[in-house]
């Protein structure tokens, strides 16, 4: 892989995701098969949290330990950055202390500011407004579900949000259409938007119903992101149609998947029908974040 960091998939070329995703699916096959893989024996890993997390902290904490490594959490309540140090400085500190880090936080600057400033592999596990690791174990699963991208329908709904953003990205750089439905004052990013349009795989539309017509898998994320805590009513009021529920699956492939990146809210995005229904996807999914950043990890840190 010819990249420094996983700032977000807008930096990665197709080929290059495909690349984490087969070493993604070969060291999950050797876990199940418990054959070793100390892809990163001795590396340290330090993992910045803004957030919270439930995923992500785990699942790179064991991944790191899996390859024959160790992480460090890192909450921002007790790093100096919490007290206002610029990223600036806490980037070129850690760069002399770490081997690489993951980092959770709001602005997307903040972590591209990072990797500008540090000399050691920057993994964004989460901005405002991107969530690649999420997405690159979204693309796993489906290729699992599905057998293979290509010309695989990826429908979204609910807030044009990170996950929104990524799943386009990820989804047309491998090959896959992308129909996203969101109110429209909650598009996705114009960033991301200015790169869809050159794909006619993409489409945008109001109506969930229609944007999950065929689709091979339908995606879901919670209405009020992390930091929008204060708009959770407003948003409640405003997305309330888009809901997936049987409506919204009676319009996608009799065998699509459904795919929530978690934590979910039952009986707002999605109804406890259908999460139940398609838990083992969803839970897949889940486990699927540990392999794929074990493979973002050993291409960037080796
Ligand atoms: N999906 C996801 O990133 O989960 P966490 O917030 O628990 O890390
Ligand atoms: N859109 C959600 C994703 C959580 C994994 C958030 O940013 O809170």
């Amino acid at each position: 892989m010819n990249q420094k960091h996983l700032l977000k998939l807008l930096d990665l070329s197709g080929d290059e995701i495909f690349e984490i995703l087969d070493l993604a699916d070969r060291l999950k096959y050797e876990r199940r098969h418990s054959i070793p893989h100390p892809l990163l024996a001795g590396k340290t890993l330090g993992m910045i949290f803004q957030k919270s997390s439930t995923r992500t902290r785990v699942s790179f904490e064991a991944g790191i330990y899996q390859l024959g490594g160790q992480g460090l959490f890192l909450s921002s309540r007790d790093l100096q950055i919490g007290r206002g140090e610029p990223v600036e400085d806490t980037a070129r500190v850690l760069s002399r202390y770490l081997d690489g880090i993951m980092i959770r936080t709001f602005a997307q600057q903040e972590v591209e500011a990072l990797a500008k400033y540090g000399s050691i592999p920057v993994i964004n596990g989460l901005t405002d407004f991107c969530h690649p690791c999420q997405v690159l174990a979204d693309l796993q699963t489906i290729r699992e579900y599905k057998k293979s991208l290509q010309g695989r329908k990826l429908c979204f709904i609910g807030d044009g949000n990170n996950m929104a953003n990524s799943l386009i990205v990820g989804g047309l750089k491998t090959g896959m259409k992308v129909s996203v439905a969101t109110p429209s004052g909650y598009r996705p990013a114009p960033e991301v938007l200015a790169f869809a349009k050159d794909y006619p795989e993409f489409s945008w539309v109001e109506d969930p119903i229609e944007a999950a017509a065929d689709a091979d898998a339908v995606y879901t994320d919670v209405w009020a992101s992390m930091g929008q805590e204060a708009e959770q009513q407003a948003r409640a009021a405003i997305f309330s149609s888009y809901q997936v529920n049987r409506a919204v699956m009676a319009s996608a492939k009799p065998d699509a998947i459904v795919m929530h990146c978690l934590p979910a809210h039952r009986g707002e995005e999605i109804t406890a029908e259908i999460f139940e229904a398609h838990a083992n996807e969803i839970f897949d999914e889940a486990e699927n974040r540990l392999h794929a950043q074990k493979a973002v990890m050993a291409l960037l840190m080796k």
